[in-house]
């Protein structure tokens, strides 16, 4: 049996959720679909920028068929300041698999979830615990930090099973909804990677490590991005493919725009690879005739 929180710990956890949670707009929508759409874009961008492009697409595509029915153009310009530009087509492809395979309704079941597009284990729990009351556990690197930290007995890394197990026995039953929202809002704000503040922790008379504060306190420690990280940060493929699509979001007319290197670091070839990628990604459509004309996909 994996160890698991006392209900009073539970109850602490919540207490503290109620009185001083973060108050963020998409917590309050209970539309799955809407649920869907924040946990997407919350899983790898900021919450503040989640907070403002989160209402601005709804506001475009307020409902599954809307979005299943637009061109990944429209999709990819509705996601502007997102980042990680696959998933928008990914979110458009799963609206699509939702309408065509579940009459437009985002399924409560966590298997069906688990097997629309770009939809993984953690944003699959998230829905089903935030959109449908589930009791199971999303597990993200906060809540892993949390309860790795706070759990007896977890494996240095906190890995695979041992952790999804545990997440899923320390959910309050009666508000899976709030408890997900309580652990992220933990590990955002008092368990830090570094330098946790234990002292104003909810989880402290139960926690594992709080007495120690060296044990388990580095786990997953991310530094932030130093400005030489900055630097390689902008000399990656990642990069370069963001820019390209961000200067296909706000070509006119047509559409069709000259992308040829150098951009940033990279020189023409560089810059044509990628061009090819995002073809074949779905993302860019290229001119057959003019290989360096290109323009967001609009099928
Ligand atoms: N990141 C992913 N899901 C989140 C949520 N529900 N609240 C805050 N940050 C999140």
């Amino acid at each position: 049996m994996p160890p698991t929180l006392p209900a009073q710990a539970r109850a602490a956890v919540l207490a503290w959720y109620d009185a001083g949670g973060r108050t963020l707009a998409f917590r309050a929508s209970r539309d799955p679909y809407a649920i869907l759409v924040s946990e997407v874009m919350a899983q790898q961008t900021q919450v503040s920028r989640v907070l403002e492009a989160w209402p601005r697409f709804l506001a475009r595509f307020p409902t599954v068929d809307a979005l299943a029915a637009a061109s990944p153009a429209d999709v990819l310009r509705a996601w502007q300041g997102m980042g990680y530009d696959r998933r928008a087509l990914n979110l458009r492809r799963a609206a699509q698999v939702i309408r065509d395979e579940h009459a437009s309704q985002v399924p409560a079941d966590i298997a069906a979830l688990e097997k629309l597009p770009g939809i993984g284990p953690y944003t699959a729990r998230a829905v089903a615990a935030i959109a449908f009351g589930a009791a199971v556990g999303a597990v993200d690197t906060n809540v892993r930090r949390v309860l790795g930290r706070a759990l007896p007995g977890a494996p240095s890394a906190a890995a695979g099973s041992w952790i999804q197990e545990a997440a899923d026995a320390s959910v309050d039953p009666a508000r899976p909804g709030d408890w997900t929202h309580a652990l992220m809002d933990i590990g955002a704000t008092v368990c830090r990677p570094r330098r946790p503040a234990c002292g104003a922790c909810p989880l402290k008379r139960w926690c594992a490590t709080a007495a120690e504060p060296d044990r388990g306190h580095e786990v997953r420690s991310r530094a932030a991005p130093s400005p030489v990280r900055r630097e390689a940060f902008a000399s990656t493929r990642r990069w370069l493919r963001g820019r390209i699509v961000d200067r296909l979001r706000d070509a006119e007319g047509d559409g069709w725009t000259r992308i040829a290197g150098p951009i940033g670091t990279h020189g023409r070839a560089t810059v044509a690879e990628a061009l090819v990628a995002l073809a074949a990604d779905g993302l860019v459509e290229v001119d057959e005739g003019r290989s360096s004309y290109a323009r967001l996909a609009t099928s």
